[in-house]
């Protein structure tokens, strides 16, 4: 099989700065842009196949700049995504749909620490034959139901509960069949992709995500970030 890549970067990541910081992917952590770094995980991965990149018509310039010096960058697929990430991740299978991938991996490029094993678990699950695979963590906090009085109502017992991560991925033809179905019934609210497939009738299998795989949201995350790779590399 061959598995192509999808990152959507088409947000405007309003939560993650002061008006006027730009989009969090462009934002700066160890000293190169956010998804400089996730970029060069799947650039730098044996088993990636094509790479398209989702961004947004404004961010041309940014993009370019955020790709410089990036080993392979001339090979990658850019495209512009859409209001919603459902639509974002839809031009982006949009765009691989002239090559010869079988299989797609769509991830944020929020999420610049993803790593080769989780990259590898993914692989090894297609090669087992599964065609839907959802990296995920167990949740460990205890979760609470609580009501618009501001009072708990109940502990909801995490027995079976996930945090989903990405890349999320899939046999391409089926993804790409529930993307066009979603889209074509104006059901576009879906958050991620493991939730399309669900709704499509697919089967999604749960692969251990990693703890550091965290998507960057809030101004807080990119700091932190910043700090975790500053002090590797004093
Ligand atoms: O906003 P959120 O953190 O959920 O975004 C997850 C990923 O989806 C980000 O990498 C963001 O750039 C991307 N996205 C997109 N198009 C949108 C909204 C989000 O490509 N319209």
């Amino acid at each position: 099989f061959k598995i192509a890549i999808v990152i959507v970067a088409a947000g405007r990541g309003e939560r993650a700065g002061a008006p006027g910081d730009g989009p969090k992917q462009y934002r700066r952590i160890g000293g190169l842009p956010v998804i400089h770094h996730t970029l060069q995980k799947f650039l730098t991965w044996p088993k990636s196949g094509p790479i398209v990149v989702v961004i947004h018509p404004e961010d041309e310039a940014l993009y370019a700049a955020s790709t410089d010096g990036l080993g392979g960058a001339e090979n990658i697929i850019v495209t512009f995504g859409g209001d919603t990430r459902q639509r974002s991740v839809y031009e982006g299978l949009r765009a691989i749909a002239a090559t010869e991938a079988t299989h797609v991996m769509i991830h944020d490029a929020a999420r610049p620490f993803v790593d080769h094993a989780l990259l590898d678990r993914i692989a090894e699950g297609f090669a087992a034959g599964n065609d839907g695979i959802l990296p995920a963590m167990a949740v460990t906090d205890t979760l609470k139901r609580g009501g618009s009085d501001g009072l708990v109502h109940e502990t909801v017992s995490r027995a079976g509960l996930y945090a989903a991560q990405t890349p999320q991925s899939f046999r391409l033809s089926e993804i790409r069949t529930a993307h066009e179905k979603a889209a074509a019934l104006r059901h576009d609210d879906f958050t991620d992709d493991a939730s399309i497939a669900e709704w499509a009738g697919l089967a999604v299998t749960i692969v251990e995500g990693s703890v550091d795989n965290i998507k960057l949201t809030l101004k807080r995350d990119i700091d932190m970030a910043d700090e975790k790779l500053t002090q590797g590399n004093p």
